[in-house]
């Protein structure tokens, strides 16, 4: 090989490694939401104040799931001033028990930290190996981007983690919901899991997609 091509391997592997949102070529553009074109993505900075980078939407859980978790993400749908700076951030409450079902963030991975409480975390790779244990009050634990990854608070109080991902909209599947919710035909899914269709139409009732913010 020549040097050339050894140099253009390395730039390439750095640039791939190194890539999750595009940096940005400016200060800040906080998303001008009430813009219905789009074709000016940015708020004008003239009229940015300090209110557009505090978002104080998480000093409490929101509302519990039936699995007895409360996840409220940051992410630029909520906090325009995110926009074009390559992260966002989660406050996931659990109550004892409370399970975040098996998900992905597609664009993100994800480094979360246990402010309160014992949770087993892990996450599945792609030869189907599980990587998971319980981590306690002050531990972190990374899920890498596009990876099917877990919680589930063990302790005999409520448990809190906080979660930051390298993308200003991760984007959220939970399996549960994104098989057997989404409305993929009954025959593929009875063939694929092996269900009769009245364990699968049980399965598709509990499953029907449920808003969140
Ligand atoms: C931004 O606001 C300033 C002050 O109101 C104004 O002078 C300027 O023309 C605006 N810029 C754009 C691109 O609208």
């Amino acid at each position: 090989m020549s040097l050339l091509t050894v140099l253009s391997v390395i730039l390439l592997h750095s640039y791939v490694t190194l890539s999750s949102d595009p940096d940005p070529v400016q200060d800040f553009c906080i998303a001008d939401m009430e813009s219905a074109t789009k074709i000016q993505p940015c708020k004008n900075s003239s009229a940015a104040t300090v209110e557009d980078f505090v978002y104080s939407g998480i000093k409490l859980p929101g509302i519990f799931s039936e699995t007895g978790l409360s996840a409220k993400s940051v992410n630029v749908n909520v906090f325009p001033g995110l926009n074009k700076l390559g992260l966002s951030f989660v406050r996931a409450d659990f109550e004892v028990g409370g399970v975040n079902v098996p998900h992905i963030h597609p664009r993100a991975t994800e480094i979360a930290f246990v402010l309160e409480g014992r949770v087993y975390s892990g996450f599945v790779d792609t030869e189907n190996r599980v990587f998971a244990k319980v981590i306690e009050k002050g531990e972190v634990m990374v899920f890498p981007k596009g990876l099917v990854h877990f919680q589930m608070n063990v302790g005999d109080k409520p448990a809190t983690i906080l979660g930051s991902f390298n993308s200003q909209n991760p984007g959220l599947q939970r399996i549960p919901t994104a098989v057997f919710g989404s409305g993929i035909k009954e025959k593929l899914l009875e063939k694929a899991f092996g269900l009769s269709s009245k364990e699968l139409s049980k399965l598709r009732m509990k499953l029907a997609p449920q808003e969140l913010s």
